[in-house]
């Protein structure tokens, strides 16, 4: 793979220009979603930020490494002890969480964002136990990097 330099610095040092190959067609829905994410950002930096995610995600899936992780939760209040069985694995994990923001919904429901950091298997398994305590209807946990990954 031949490669020039050239382009300037970035966060992660020189940039290095290659060619990529793919099908026409590809490349054609890969620049109209470039287009919808907006002027901010043109193909490479999409392509960048493509490999950055790849790296992450693999990274994150790793026992052993410290990662962040924002879960995302939709519960009805009025479910029995529902808060308070939430409340108790907060309490139990507290090395775990770093904060947590309450939403009041409607009448019944309410949204947590638990914001989360430490070892990616521990971060992985206090979210399930919250996503599968009875009365969670809906969530999901996005993990990512402490930072020391990108
Ligand atoms: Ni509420």
């Amino acid at each position: 793979m031949g490669h020039s330099h050239g382009e300037g610095r970035a966060d992660g040092g020189e940039l290095v220009r290659f060619s990529v190959a793919m099908p026409e067609e590809l490349l054609m829905r890969f620049d109209a979603l470039v287009g919808r994410r907006g002027v901010a950002k043109n193909r490479s930096e999409m392509v960048r930020d493509l490999v950055r995610e790849a790296l992450v995600e693999e990274e994150t899936a790793l026992p052993g490494t410290e990662v962040m992780g924002t879960l995302t939760i939709v519960f009805d209040h009025h479910a029995t002890d529902l808060q308070d069985t939430l409340h108790s694995i907060q309490h139990a994990n507290l090395g775990l969480i770093v904060s947590t923001t309450h939403v009041h919904l409607d009448e019944r429901n309410c949204l947590e964002v638990i914001i989360l950091r430490g070892e990616s298997f521990e971060v992985h398994e206090v979210s399930d136990r919250i996503l599968g305590t009875k009365g969670v209807k809906n969530g999901g946990l996005v993990v990512t990097t402490t930072g020391v990954m990108i």
